[in-house]
């Protein structure tokens, strides 16, 4: 364990370098001008695996591309199913971006790109590790497998199907993903469960072309305050989600649990203050982390259409859309929700609006039993690296493999995140903490030989 360690001490600069090239590459996974790209980032991950010692191949898909590698030590031995994305979201709004998102830059110990955190940085950290194992021991303490896939950030529609087809192959004990967060500051966690989602998208046509708002607004069914109206319907002013039969199957938080949430440090004031809002909002009843971790929610993630440049401009629109997206909780079931919320809409659509749905994606949220032996395995990996005991907490945020994990192979994930939730994911000026980069390949490091030891 030494000389490993001692390999990760030499070895830092250049795994940050590497880090680089991997965050230079734009695998922009939801916008088809990427595409080389997507191409170019799973050669670069096969690559990378190669260097740490797996067997690696680049398997098309119907989409982007998914890269796996493994390393089959000894058949007696645990296998480790490792998880990660090389694709990332778009990196718009462009100009709120401090540097560009793809040429990488560290300032105040962070390092800016759009991926950072989510999730080739925190991807990276288990290759480096593997690396650091094979090169000075020549061998690993466990059987690893290694699936990297291109369309997390887009539903991962494409994974199921690789799931069922190589079920043989991917067989293994637990799996690990490192796509969360830490808690907080100085506080690692280890996630037990995630919220699922469906996605949607609704287009209302109205007139065949948009038209002077004078001359016949007034006569004819407006799409732009149609969707405003759809969309309004949604959410009630108590927060509750108002689509027929979305909270028949939500499983209730047990007494035990809501007293862990509440357990946990949490200010509602520097919650706020963090995320740069004025007030919290949400379905009455709940506390802000049973909220974002246990409630299901409705959320309109863009609406648009008319006219929306400078100035003002008199038109009756003829297109108007908006993409909506629900979190699920263990219960739920997506295609019943996604079913309800159409035909809420679809009822609410005046008449002369063509209405028009498009579903996208859906998953199931799950929750494990957060006692089982590979958490606490786990637990005490990411201790010796940190140097904190984590703390076990749900997200709201949803990874579709994990219940494709448990339904498809049988298996838990340890759900392993060394980033921040502050780490602007999602946003511009997304970062990871150097510290927390190098500290999750130590946790990594350690997390092997502790995995070796589960008596399963
Ligand atoms: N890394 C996130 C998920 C996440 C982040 C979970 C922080 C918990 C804490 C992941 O890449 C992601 O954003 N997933 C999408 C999935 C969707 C597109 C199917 C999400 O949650 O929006
Ligand atoms: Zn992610």
């Amino acid at each position: 364990m030494d000389a490993v360690l001692q390999y990760l001490q030499t070895n830092q600069q250049t795994a940050l370098d590497e880090l680089f090239e991997f965050l230079s590459i734009p695998s922009v996974s939801a916008d088809s001008a990427f595409q080389p790209e997507m191409q170019r980032c799973a050669e670069f991950v096969r690559n990378a695996m190669t260097k740490a010692g797996l067997t690696a191949e680049i398997i098309p898909t119907k989409g982007h591309p998914i890269v796996y590698g493994e390393r089959i030590e000894d058949p007696s031995l645990p296998t480790v199913l490792v998880y990660g994305h090389y694709d990332v979201q778009p990196p718009d709004p462009l100009n709120l971006w401090t540097t560009p998102p793809f040429e990488p830059q560290i300032r105040d110990g962070k390092i800016f790109a759009r991926g950072a955190t989510d999730d080739k940085g925190q991807l990276f950290t288990h290759l480096k590790s593997i690396q650091a194992w094979t090169e000075t021991t020549g061998k690993l303490p466990v059987n690893v497998k290694f699936l990297i896939e291109g369309e997390e950030e887009v539903g991962s529609d494409n994974l199921e199907h690789f799931l069922q087809a190589h079920k043989e192959r991917l067989k293994a004990d637990v799996a690990v993903i490192s796509d969360t967060s830490q808690y907080g500051d100085g506080i690692p966690a280890i996630t037990y469960g995630l919220r699922g989602i469906i996605a949607a998208e609704v287009r209302l046509t109205g007139p065949s072309k948009d038209l002077h708002s004078g001359i016949y607004g007034g006569s004819i069914a407006n799409p732009a305050n149609a969707v405003a109206k759809l969309c309004g319907a949604l959410v009630g002013d108590d927060g509750r989600v108002q689509i027929p039969g979305f909270y028949d199957d939500v499983a209730e938080l047990s007494a035990m649990e809501k007293q862990q949430f509440a357990d946990l440090p949490f200010s509602e004031t520097g919650f706020l203050n963090e995320i740069g809002s004025g007030a919290l909002f949400g379905e009455e009843g709940f506390t802000t982390l049973e909220r974002r971790w246990a409630r299901p929610t409705c959320d309109i993630n863009g609406i648009f259409g008319g006219y929306t440049g400078e100035g003002p401009k008199t038109i009756v629109p003829s297109k108007a859309t908006a993409k909506i997206t629900c979190r699920l909780v263990p219960g739920q079931n997506p295609e019943k929700i996604m079913d309800s919320l159409k035909s809420f809409l679809q009822e609410r659509c005046p008449p002369g609006v063509k209405f028009e749905f498009q579903s996208f994606h859906g998953c199931e949220a799950f929750a494990f039993d957060p006692t089982s032996p590979w958490i606490t395995a786990a637990s005490e990996a990411v201790e010796t690296a940190f140097g904190k005991a984590p703390v076990f907490i749900r997200e709201g945020g949803s990874i579709p493999v994990v219940s494709s994990f448990q339904q498809i192979l049988g298996i838990d994930t340890l759900l392993l995140g060394w980033g921040r939730n502050t780490d602007n994911l999602h946003s511009p000026d997304e970062h990871f903490y150097v510290k927390d980069f190098h500290n999750g390949i130590l946790a990594s490091t350690h997390l092997w030989p502790k995995l070796a030891a589960v008596e399963a």
